[in-house]
């Protein structure tokens, strides 16, 4: 077996790192229990096909037929838009913030180079015509992705967009620059990719959304902006071998799990995720929906909030080192950065004494040197900071996090007392916009907001 690219220190989550503040050796065992009970309830639901995205490190032939597809796309084809929202959007937009080199959408391209990407990701109608204007319909492909097909902000970008690439290069032609991504059986947006000969992926139905990112909803977009997508599965799987093993001690999802879980219980449901790497912040923002979509349930969960350090430190550290203590953290930094820009010394740095001290060091040493500041200042605090360092920003290490965060979220669940895979407060907010849309069928839901108060004129000002 591979070495792995990824190690979690959950030292200070516990009291060996934080003290009393964390649980001891002795807590930590009366864990152990409880958190076999959730990985048995997860695997019993993976053994019956329930839950699909442990075993989609396995699925080599759909990361193949994606790569297949980008090799034989019109080389002219630079561009790709992912028309898409939710899980949708935020687990390939993760791929490529991490994976492509950064600014790529601003570098030239000429045919053959791996696409840019863009991610629209809304439905605000300044900034959805700012991207039609701006992208030729004949360099861009339109890759619409909903795993129900009925999502309506999707829908409503992908209709824009149709209609435009009918008019204007007809429907044989428009027909090249779509590719769908969704169930394979099931919803308007498969209907219609069958009806009209347009390309289309599959959403296995056993995988959500929020846990679709290796599938054709991230692999399609990755194999397009030329990224590793055969090594995301490498490390996804090697995380997932790790994440079947039951003990607590073995097992990093769980240990991670089941460590902020019992900091939830005492007083501490607000979990930060702060990227010490500009590359693995979307994938905070990824799991931020990952956690909070999967585990907020029944007036209950955890609120999760995505940080940037060091940029937050001078915005919301305040907060996380002296404001209340309801908070545990994730850490997530590297060995290696790939680049590193020494500070230089000279005329300009000897000037001022408050600028010396710098001339020598590399940016990264700083941005390190920042991470582990900031750790200390919260763990002398007593508060709890799990940290996770890839070896650096790569493909494996990234299919190692997140098949971790999708284990420790799916072990969580059973912790919580939810369903970490269904969404009823989403598909309630769907179904109410419908009825706010005046659409056929729900009557129903158009009379419930009509019932809502209105604005009382006392405080409106
Ligand atoms: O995790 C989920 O199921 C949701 O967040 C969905 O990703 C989101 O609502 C978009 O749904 P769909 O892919 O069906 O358009």
């Amino acid at each position: 077996m591979s070495t792995s690219q990824l190690v979690l220190d959950a030292t200070a989550l516990t009291a060996s790192g934080i003290g009393a503040s964390g649980p001891d050796a002795t807590a930590i065992a009366a864990l152990a229990e409880p958190a076999r009970r959730a990985h048995d309830v997860t695997l019993a639901r993976r053994a019956t096909g329930e839950i699909g995205f442990f075993d989609l490190p396995d699925d080599r032939a759909t990361a193949r037929a994606c790569m297949d597809y980008a090799r034989d796309l019109d080389p002219a084809i630079d561009t790709v838009v992912v028309l898409g929202i939710g899980g949708s959007s935020l687990g390939p937009r993760a791929l490529y913030s991490a994976l492509a080199p950064p600014f790529d959408q601003l570098t030239p391209r000429s045919p053959g180079m791996p696409r840019r990407l863009f991610f629209p990701d809304n439905i605000d109608p300044v900034t959805f015509a700012a991207l039609l204007e701006r992208m030729p319909l004949d360099k861009t492909l339109w890759n619409v992705v909903t795993k129900s097909g009925g999502t309506a902000e999707t829908a409503a970008q992908f209709l824009v967009v149709a209609d435009r690439l009918e008019k204007q290069l007809g429907a044989e032609r428009a027909k090249r620059h779509v590719v769908c991504t969704t169930d394979p059986g099931k919803g308007a947006l498969r209907a219609t990719a069958t009806a009209r000969g347009y390309a289309a992926f599959d959403v296995p139905p056993s995988v959500g959304g929020r846990f679709s990112v290796l599938t054709a909803v991230g692999l399609l977009p990755a194999a397009l902006a030329g990224l590793d997508v055969m090594g995301l599965l490498d490390g996804a799987k090697r995380m997932r071998d790790r994440a079947l093993v039951p003990d607590l001690t073995k097992n990093p999802a769980l240990l991670l799990a089941t460590l902020l879980h019992h900091h939830h219980t005492l007083g501490r449901p607000i979990h930060v995720m702060m990227s010490y790497v500009d590359a693995l912040y979307d994938t905070a923002d990824w799991f931020r929906q990952l956690w909070g979509e999967s585990l907020g349930k029944n007036n209950a969960g955890p609120t999760p909030v995505a940080a940037k350090g060091a940029t937050d430190q001078h915005s919301q550290l305040q907060l996380f080192a002296e404001g209340p203590d309801d908070k545990a953290y994730m850490f997530l930094g590297v060995d290696k950065r790939g680049t590193e820009i020494a500070i230089p010394g000279g005329a300009l740095a000897e000037s001022q004494s408050e600028y010396a001290y710098l001339a020598g060091h590399g940016m990264g040493e700083l941005l390190d040197a920042e991470l582990v500041g900031t750790m200390s200042a919260l763990t002398k605090r007593s508060r709890p900071v799990a940290k996770l360092t890839l070896s650096r920003v790569s493909a494996e290490a990234l299919g190692e996090l997140i098949m971790l965060l999708e284990a420790a979220t799916a072990f969580s669940g059973p912790l919580f007392g939810c369903d970490p895979f269904d969404q009823p407060g989403v598909e309630e907010a769907k179904r109410l916009a419908f009825g706010a849309l005046g659409r056929p069928g729900y009557d129903a839901q158009r009379a419930e907001m009509a019932k809502a108060p209105g604005p009382d004129p006392a405080y409106v000002l």
